[in-house]
């Protein structure tokens, strides 16, 4: 299957899962906890990864799948994998704060290939193919110029880890003093998709899973930006990690973090 006609069979099923989120009757869904601190699950993160394991295997049915809802998470090494995460922001979700995105990524061979991100609250479509640049709605994007003095920083709390709640406030303090201002939005996936778009300069978080950024990392790297862990490694796709992203060209960023 060509590249286009593949990302859009990927968006139609992305929208559509977008479309569940949108129209949910919130006051029907019941809530479990997971473990760690104020992490939920609803019926709706299942049922939107269960309608997108089925449309997304049948797009493409030798791939892997995995999702943030299933216990088993299979190798992504080798061949096709979609990692996804049906809803990224499920605490927003559940508090109606219109702050959350359908996340799938797309893997060949252990590297990023494709990239959706979709926020269907304000219908913006983030795309990404590997090498060919990131698109909003279909048309280009590009991080921004702007050094981390003129910048805004988003930042996630890790809040599923409570160890590193302390160093995430510190480290978006220092950032405070740095920049103009920060942000917390409540999606890591949405907050990648801000740097790529150029409306933010630096996003940190110091423990997230492959769900939340394998398709916004390529977003910010088709963008022109540059993502890494925290100590300046590749992102790992098979476990989870710290997540760097910035516009590549806000000076102190990458110091700061040290
Ligand atoms: C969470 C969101 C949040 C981030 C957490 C993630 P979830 O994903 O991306 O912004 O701070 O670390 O786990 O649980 O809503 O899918
Ligand atoms: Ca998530
Ligand atoms: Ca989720």
């Amino acid at each position: 299957m060509d590249q286009r006609e593949l990302l859009k069979k990927i968006t139609d099923a992305v929208r559509e899962a977008g479309s569940i989120m949108l129209h949910a009757d919130r006051s029907q869904s019941s809530i479990d906890e997971k473990a760690g601190h104020g992490n939920f699950v609803t019926v709706y993160d299942k049922r939107i990864q269960k309608m997108l394991k089925e449309s997304l295997l049948k797009i493409l049915p030798e791939a892997v799948f995995v999702g943030e809802e299933e216990d088993i998470h299979a190798s992504v090494e080798k061949g096709y994998a979609f990692i996804v995460d049906p809803i990224d922001g499920t605490t927003n979700f559940i508090k109606d704060y219109h702050m959350s995105v359908v996340s799938v990524g797309l893997i060949l061979d252990g590297e990023k290939y494709m990239g959706v991100v979709y926020n269907p609250y304000s219908d913006e479509m983030f795309t990404a193919i590997r090498g060919q640049g990131a698109y909003l709605n279909g048309k280009p994007i590009r991080v921004s110029s702007e050094l981390l003095e003129n910048g805004i920083v988003l930042f996630g709390t890790a809040p599923y880890y409570e160890d590193l709640s302390r160093r995430s406030f510190e480290m978006a303090f220092d950032y405070f003093k740095k920049a103009l201002d920060v942000r917390r939005s409540g999606s890591a996936a949405f907050d990648l998709c801000s740097i790529a778009a150029g409306r933010a300069e630096l996003f940190f978080e110091l423990s997230l899973s492959p769900w939340d950024y394998a398709a916004g990392a390529l977003i910010v790297e088709e963008a022109g930006g540059k993502v890494t862990t925290i100590e300046g490694k590749p992102l790992s796709l098979d476990r989870g990690c710290s997540v760097l992203a910035t516009n590549g060209v806000c000076g102190k960023c990458e110091a700061l973090a040290e």
